[in-house]
């Protein structure tokens, strides 16, 4: 096994900036860490965003791994879909009868109704030059959250929300569960297990600021997507998700 999780060492916070910050802290001196808090006063989404959550009420969970080998391109790329297989894994363990759908690279979306965001990740390297010495899988999953801000709060939910009533220490623990077991499976195996739950190949995609229609052709091994132009059939690559608009269902 590449990755023994009964190595791990556990920092269970009350408050902190961001786990995802800390674990870079701890990363330093441990193999694996998980960070976990019961509150974030800075913590931090996808594209310099801001993640809100009340106190208690979310998993605020941050699992960091050193690298002692150098990792390919593949391999680094590989922690989007660790993070987001774990998570819908874990969530259909949680409420069997909902529907997830992991949306490009790794947001997690219930239905209820329309589909709403229910929890996100961050995934962030550290390299020293060229080697990518750490990687940290930060996970908001929102559990027993009732408020949302006005600006989102219609394509947001909780588990709460979905009366899928959920204990937070025992949702994480699954959470962590399916991540070692992910993790320890090989690299070609994880980007198969995304490509099909992500489930965009064929669909009509829009891009940000962009007038043409794009059909999603293919995820590259680097985990970017590559679009196809209707009209001229150029391609186009996407490395940012929130760039893009499509379907889940
Ligand atoms: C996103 O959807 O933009 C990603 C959100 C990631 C939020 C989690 S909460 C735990 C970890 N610590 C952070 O500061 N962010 C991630």
């Amino acid at each position: 096994m590449k990755y023994d999780f009964t190595k791990s060492v556990v920092y269970n916070f009350d408050t902190v900036t961001s786990t995802n910050d800390f674990a870079r802290e701890l990363i330093t001196n441990n193999k694996i860490v998980i960070v976990t808090a019961l509150f974030q006063t800075e913590g931090k989404g996808r594209n310099t965003n801001h993640w809100y959550g009340s106190y208690g009420n979310n998993l605020y969970l941050s699992i960091g791994i050193r690298h002692n080998e150098v990792l390919t391109a593949e391999e680094i790329a590989s922690f989007q879909a660790i993070g987001a297989l774990s998570v819908k894994y874990a969530l259909l363990k949680c409420c069997p009868n909902k529907t997830f759908k992991i949306k490009y690279p790794n947001d997690i979306y219930v239905q209820d109704g329309e589909f709403k965001k229910i929890s996100g990740i961050l995934v962030e390297h550290g390299f020293a030059g060229s080697f990518c010495s750490y990687s940290i899988v930060g996970i908001g999953v929102n559990v027993n959250e009732q408020l949302f801000h006005p600006d989102i709060v219609d394509n947001v939910t909780s588990l709460l929300k979905i009366d899928c009533q959920s204990d937070i220490n025992k949702f994480q623990e699954i959470v962590l569960n399916e991540f070692s077991k992910i993790i320890n499976l090989n690299t070609q195996e994880i980007f198969t297990l995304w490509v099909d739950e992500l489930d965009i190949i064929g669909k009509s995609v829009k891009v940000l600021n962009d007038n043409f229609t794009y059909i999603a052709n293919k995820v590259l091994i680097d985990g970017r997507l590559e679009l196809i132009n209707t009209l001229n059939n150029e391609k186009k690559i996407i490395d940012n998700g929130d760039s893009i608009r499509y379907s889940l269902s």
